[in-house]
């Protein structure tokens, strides 16, 4: 039996990947100074918390919820290009996210010039 792939483009675009833009500051380094002496920032979003970690000026955004129990990862720390789970030391690649079989939800930042923004990609079915 042969697949049936649909070509129909706009079928195509109702059922994909959506990535939404959320401005947190006006620049990069605005946003590294919210971060005073701390490593972690912590923010709430409409999709839920989202916890920033800092390592020198490289700054890693992951879901505030561990993928094994649901813990919080407000006393995570990186080892390695790793963010370690504070509660059983589970560790999570700082670039995919993936770990221990695993996948935590992580965000790409990028600065343009009009801000500096956290990127999330999610399925959508219906286009939203
Ligand atoms: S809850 Fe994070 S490693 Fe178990």
């Amino acid at each position: 039996m042969k697949l049936q792939i649909c070509k129909n483009p706009y079928i195509y675009t109702m059922f994909s990947d959506k990535t939404r833009k959320y401005r947190i500051a006006d620049s990069k380094q605005e946003f590294l100074d919210q971060f005073g002496g701390e490593n972690k920032v912590v923010e709430k979003f409409l999709f839920g918390e989202v916890i920033f970690v800092r390592e020198n000026e490289q700054i890693y955004a992951f879901k505030n919820k561990c993928p094994h129990q649901g813990a919080k990862l407000n006393g995570c720390w990186l080892e390695e290009k790793k963010v370690v789970c504070p509660v059983h030391q589970y560790k999570f690649d700082v670039e995919n996210g993936r770990g221990q079989g695993l996948y935590l939800e992580n965000y790409p930042l990028k600065e343009n010039e009009d801000g500096y923004y956290l990127l999330r990609t999610y399925f959508s079915w219906f286009g939203e």
